[in-house]
């Protein structure tokens, strides 16, 4: 039986949710307390970049399953099913910063007009789904009222520029839930991902909490491993693509996410990471591979300016760079945590000006540097540059016009941090070119 489903934040996370919620045949309202999104939305428009939700979002609509409210409060009373799916942004200190999670709470006591399943998508602290439950029986307590509920843990698990193909073809869904009646109401939710055999992970709200933490701190040590085995093979002379070919063929390790590069960014990775530390702290248990992996994948970034500094001769003062990507990665518009954040800062700091192009990154970026110049297309960033760094796998940037490239600028030096290019053919266009891992041979052995 379908829901009515009212979904609390309308970002990342919570528009996926409630427009592929609203797919499954769900009733759904998804309110924000920002009017300007909310307005925007009832519109058709969607408040970031993400391919493919604006044919989700019109059809949903269209069909009457899916509005937009600032009334939260409305949402909730006529729902059978609310979706916490507010930010958890990480703090100065590394810790989950709740206090929107916290306040969303208060709103659902104060509207919990019969009995609901509160589950919370936003990525939140080991323990928080029993405070959340145990907060609410207080402020219910203290209002005198009387109401059943039931808290359900169901991370996300989704990848930015693939988020709405990984809504609807998830590995697993996780569900931290321990009521046969919030289990029953959580299978009528995902019937369809049911019907495609989707995995489904029943546990404890502590464990649903923990798997999500345990599965980006894996996937991020994934990739500071391969970074560190990229810099090592560097160094002595091997091909990081071979070694990672030859790895991911046995099947223990698998082939995903052994793609070296400038490091890992993004919304979750470098956030939660942090907070899986200081969690550990929190439980006094060692986290010191988790320590390790975030230091590492700092050091990568400044290992990309050294080595890019190095290539322009060792001093970048009065230098051009040309930067071609500033997001964490393709496909989004979103720079939070991009490696281009701290690499272009060294740039500047040592003296360069800086060059810019991406494709849908540049107008967030230029609010963090409004001194980076943010060009039109890859070759005005290239225009008169000493050398260039591709710091994102955007697929155009994989098939430069390395002549027109090699014409504009003043220097033919380029270091690919993403290994997009074919190093002997931008060799043969007389570039100097360094990857990250494509180590050669020592001369004459
Ligand atoms: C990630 C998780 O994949 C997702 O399950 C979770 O819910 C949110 O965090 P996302 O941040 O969108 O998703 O990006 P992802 O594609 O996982 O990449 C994260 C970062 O790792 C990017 O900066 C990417 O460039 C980098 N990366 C990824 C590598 O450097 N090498 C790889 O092999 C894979």
């Amino acid at each position: 039986m379908s829901k009515k489903i009212c979904v609390i934040g309308t970002g990342y996370v919570g528009l996926i949710a409630a427009v592929g919620l609203a797919d499954f045949g769900n009733e759904v309202i998804a309110s924000d307390v920002d009017e300007r999104k909310i307005e925007g939305l009832k519109q058709g428009r969607v408040p970031f970049y993400e391919p493919g939700i604006q044919g989700y979002l019109e059809r949903n609509v269209n069909s009457g399953r899916l509005s937009f409210t600032t009334d939260q409060g409305r949402g909730i009373r006529r729902a059978e099913v609310v979706f916490i799916a507010v930010g958890t942004p990480g703090q100065e200190d590394g810790q989950a910063d709740l206090s929107l999670v916290e306040q969303v709470v208060e709103i659902i006591a104060a509207n919990l007009n019969a009995y609901k399943v509160i589950v919370c998508k936003s990525t939140v602290p080991i323990g928080t789904n029993r405070k959340i439950k145990n907060r609410l029986k207080a402020l219910l307590k203290a209002a005198d009222r009387e109401a059943e509920f039931d808290v359900v843990s169901n991370p996300e698990f989704l990848r930015e520029g693939r988020g709405v193909y990984d809504f609807f073809h998830p590995d697993r869904t996780v569900l931290g839930c321990e009521s046969e009646r919030s289990r029953q109401v959580m299978t009528d939710v995902y019937r369809t991902l049911n019907l495609i055999s989707t995995p489904f992970v029943w546990c404890n709200p502590e464990t649903a909490e923990l798997i999500k933490y345990a599965s980006n701190a894996f996937l991020a040590a994934k990739i500071t491993f391969i970074n560190q085995m990229a810099n090592l093979a560097e160094a002595a002379g091997a091909d990081i693509h071979v070694i990672a070919k030859a790895m991911g063929m046995d099947g223990r390790i698998s082939p995903k996410f052994l793609h070296p590069g400038p490091g890992y960014g993004g919304s979750c990775f470098p956030k939660d990471t942090q907070a899986l530390v200081k969690t550990g702290e929190a439980w006094g248990v060692d986290m010191s591979l988790i320590r390790t992996v975030i230091e590492a994948n700092e050091e990568q970034k400044m290992r990309m300016v050294r080595k890019f500094t190095g290539l322009l001769g060792g001093d970048l003062t009065n230098k051009t760079a040309a930067v071609l990507g500033l997001t964490f990665k393709s496909e989004t518009d979103d720079i939070r945590e991009s490696p281009a954040i701290k690499i272009v800062a060294a740039l500047l700091k040592a003296g360069a000006r800086v060059q810019a192009h991406d494709p849908q990154g540049m107008a967030n970026f230029s609010r963090l540097f409004p001194e980076v110049k943010c060009c039109q297309d890859e070759f005005e960033a290239l225009a008169g540059a000493d050398g260039v760094l591709l710091l994102t796998e955007w697929n155009e940037y994989r098939s430069l016009d390395l002549h027109k490239a090699g014409n504009v600028m003043r220097e033919k030096i380029i270091l690919d941090t993403r290994n997009l290019l074919d190093p002997r053919e931008v060799r043969a266009w007389g570039f100097v070119y360094q990857g990250v891992g494509r180590g050669e041979a020592p001369a004459g052995q």
